[in-house]
């Protein structure tokens, strides 16, 4: 019997799941640490705290599996997508790693497309140059700080600084290297003349490899630390989505998933690395090898509904705890009791700012239509239906690209929700299905570490012998497409009448702030 482990560093922790070589979750364990925000619209986290967290949870995970450590055969990585960790010549963290949710180089954008140019950049990276991804923060580094700047000889993500501590190896996996900005996602190697326009030296990026294959071995130092056995393999793994995306087995043609996060992304499996003309989608390489994926990311998906019950559901909550229930049930159950478009009530889901489709960091949330009628049940299902709308908008892109639409499985917190996946399904038009694994990115990092040792003969084949799907929402009735076909049309004008009135009011917001 073979156990494959999965590392998923995340934002707020890093999970290790072991699986048995039949895809049978057998026990994980998440250990969590801090995000620092030192100045508005920044996030950082220590390297150290990732790397500590790692060794408890696979402590952690092999117990709840009943296994010792040295018993796991092979180990898939995931994490966190864009982050930089910068190291210096004796392989020491120079600074805290900027994360993929850092707001801080957009002026770095700006200068990065002009320096490569618009067409060009597109055509090597199939993408624009977001906030959040790796190449503006390595240039921010070197016009903010120098010092630091001239110290770097590796630039990192997060999920292969882990594989450094466990492998002593320098290297990454093509889903992953496709965020940076700095990555020929069509050629699937790093850009030797971005990294020129750039300035950055090529001897600071990892080794590029494909997902499943074995990018290094366990040294003994981290075996000592993790119980691991020294040798075990390591292989490339994928970035957070990617690795998910196989956990979720969107590995062929026409599979799409929709994952109600905190954030929600509508991810599509790609045979050719299609691109949209106005780039509101990212399109990356995919842990399966030769193949590709494009997606799009919503910013405040399930984490609107975490707001709404943070701020506006306080009664929802105490009852809740008095009934020992999740407050997303009675929030939920309300929701439910409001009818559908909320009697006119529509809201904006925008409170970090937008990516997908508006690429629009001064976004923001907002009711629309509040009358005497309204209550909190209105309120509820008006964000669950505006965020509803927003993945829309992604799925509607994907299509208009012409990308496979067949089976869409939803996950994440939000697909618990019944009415959630009703409002969705009919939203989208479109029955919805659920994977009866729902270990996430750890889950598709093991299974990637399965088809590296050759236990499963390709990625598709992996996913097809360990992850079935069953319908959890049936097609919607026309009736209710057609209501919410109406809403999503005014839904749509909203960003465009308000657009220049989010930039003025984020202009004299960051005016009182100076
Ligand atoms: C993908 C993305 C997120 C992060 C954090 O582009 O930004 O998925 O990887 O989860």
């Amino acid at each position: 019997m073979a156990y494959l482990l999965g590392i998923d560093v995340g934002t707020s922790g890093t999970k290790a799941l072991v699986i048995s070589e039949e895809g049978v979750p057998l026990g994980s364990a998440t250990a969590d640490y801090p995000l620092s925000t030192p100045q508005p619209g920044w996030a950082e986290q220590d390297p150290a705290d990732w790397w500590r967290a790692t060794a408890v949870a696979i402590r952690g995970a092999c117990e709840r599996a009943g296994i010792a450590p040295e018993a796991i055969s092979g180990i898939g990585l995931s994490g966190q997508m864009h982050g930089s960790v910068f190291l210096d010549d004796a392989h020491q963290v120079i600074r805290p790693a900027i994360l993929w949710c850092d707001q801080r180089t957009a002026a770095q954008c700006e200068r990065i497309t002009e320096r490569v140019g618009r067409d060009h950049l597109v055509r090597i990276t199939c993408n624009q140059v977001l906030t959040g991804f790796t190449a503006p923060k390595i240039v921010w580094l070197q016009e903010n700080e120098p010092e630091a700047y001239a110290r770097v000889r590796k630039v990192l993500l997060p999920k292969d600084y882990i594989r450094f501590r466990l492998t002593g190896e320098f290297a990454t996996e093509v889903s992953d290297a496709s965020g940076t900005s700095l990555f020929d996602v069509p050629r699937r190697c790093w850009s030797g003349e971005i990294l020129d326009a750039l300035g950055i030296p090529e001897s600071w990026m990892p080794r590029v490899y494909e997902s499943p294959e074995i990018s290094g071995r366990i040294h003994a130092t981290a075996a000592a630390e993790t119980g691991l056995k020294e040798g075990t393999p390591v292989v490339g793994g994928g970035g957070d989505q990617a690795a998910g995306a196989v956990g979720s087995g969107i590995v062929s043609p026409g599979a799409v998933s929709i994952s109600l996060g905190t954030s929600g992304v509508v991810f599509a499996y790609a045979d050719e690395p299609a691109t949209d003309p106005e780039l509101r989608t990212h399109t990356f390489c995919h842990a399966v090898p030769g193949k590709w994926h494009v997606m799009g990311v919503m910013l405040s998906a399930a984490g609107s509904l975490r707001w709404y019950r943070d701020h506006l559901a306080q009664h929802e909550v105490e009852v809740a705890t008095r009934l020992e229930v999740d407050p997303y049930e009675l929030i939920c159950a309300e929701a439910a009791r409001a009818p559908l478009g909320s009697e006119g009530l529509l809201f904006l889901p925008y409170l970090t700012g937008e990516r997908t489709p508006y690429p629009d960091p001064h976004a923001r949330g907002v009711f629309f239509g509040l009358s005497l009628r309204h209550d909190r049940r209105h309120m509820a299902r008006a964000v669950i239906e505006g965020v509803s709308f927003g993945l829309r908008d992604s799925f509607e892109i994907l299509k208009a690209m012409g990308v496979p639409i067949g089976q869409v499985r939803v996950s994440g917190g939000g697909a618990r929700s019944a009415i959630w996946r009703e409002v969705l399904a009919a939203t989208l038009n479109t029955p919805l299905f659920q994977a009866t694994t729902e270990e996430g990115a750890a889950f598709g990092a093991a299974l990637l570490a399965g088809v590296g040792l050759g236990l499963y003969p390709s990625v598709p084949e992996a996913c097809a012998r360990t992850i079935a799907a069953r319908e959890v929402t049936p097609a919607p009735p026309a009736v209710e497409v057609a209501a919410y076909n109406a809403y999503h049309r005014i839904y749509r004008q909203l960003y465009a009448q308000l657009k220049d009135l989010f930039d003025e009011t984020a202009r004299i917001v960051q005016e009182e702030q100076a």
